[in-house]
């Protein structure tokens, strides 16, 4: 039981830990933009209109914290009133962070060394978090617990592919040359990484796996405030 309470704690830590190098990108590059210190270099495709990229990394530091807390089963059940009104905020968040991501797909001049196919992906990937997102709304509010669990991991493992790509990005580059299309195919292979370990989760959940519909009280308890 005890070691049960220590691993589920772990989840947490292992997603923050994975998280630290996008969300440090995410605040230097604010603090170069607010006129700061440039600890990174300054990106002129940003400069006319920095609102989307300042929307896409406050959204994604609070869409990943707050999610990270959402993986812990027994904090979920003991504090039902947080992981209500987390839920409504992390659902925000990562609209914003997928409608940012294709906003500046598609109107940000391309980074310098990404190509097509990193170009398809991010949309593809951004589409598919929104929808996964909704999705986990909507079978939530129709008492759909399990594909609710289901929906909001898969959303949250799409996110998370920025952490992953720190570490793809790194390794492709060593084992798959620095070409654009070596580096688009390590960068891109983060979500696929990362999808089928969220898979992996929601086939294997830590401790009873959630009912179809919300007959499970705690469950019940958690998400009942959600159709009101
Ligand atoms: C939730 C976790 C995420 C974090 C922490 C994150 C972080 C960041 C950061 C820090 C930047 C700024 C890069 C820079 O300053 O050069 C950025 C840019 C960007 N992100 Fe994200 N991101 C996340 C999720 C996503 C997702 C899911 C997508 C797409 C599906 C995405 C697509 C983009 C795009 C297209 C840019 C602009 C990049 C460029 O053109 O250089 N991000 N992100």
């Amino acid at each position: 039981m005890a070691r049960h309470r220590k691993v589920s704690w772990l989840i947490p830590a292992g997603l923050l830990t994975l998280c630290v190098i996008p969300m440090l990108a995410g605040v230097l590059r604010l603090i170069q933009l607010a006129g700061g210190p440039e600890q990174i270099p300054a990106d002129d495709r940003f400069a006319s209109f920095p609102l989307p990229l300042i929307l896409h990394i406050v959204a994604a530091c609070i869409y990943l914290i707050l999610g990270a807390f959402q993986f812990v089963p027994r904090f979920r059940r003991n504090h039902p009133g947080w992981h209500r009104i987390a839920g409504r905020v992390l659902a925000a968040a990562g609209l914003i962070v997928a409608g940012s991501a294709i906003w500046m797909t598609l109107f940000y001049a391309m980074k310098p060394g990404t190509g097509t196919l990193l170009y398809v992906l991010r949309l593809v990937f951004g589409l598919a978090m929104a929808v996964c997102i909704i999705l986990g709304v909507t079978t939530v509010r129709r008492g759909d617990v399990g594909a609710h669990r289901a929906w909001m991991i898969r959303a949250y493992a799409i996110g998370i592919a920025a952490g992953t790509q720190a570490f793809t990005g790194g390794i492709g580059g060593a084992l798959i040359g620095t070409s654009t299309l070596g580096r688009d195919l390590a960068m891109s292979s983060a979500w696929v990484i990362n999808l089928a370990v969220a898979q992996w989760v929601i086939l294997h959940p830590l401790g009873p796996a959630p009912s179809r519909r919300s007959d499970d009280s705690a469950e019940l308890t958690v998400h009942s405030g959600a159709r009101s």
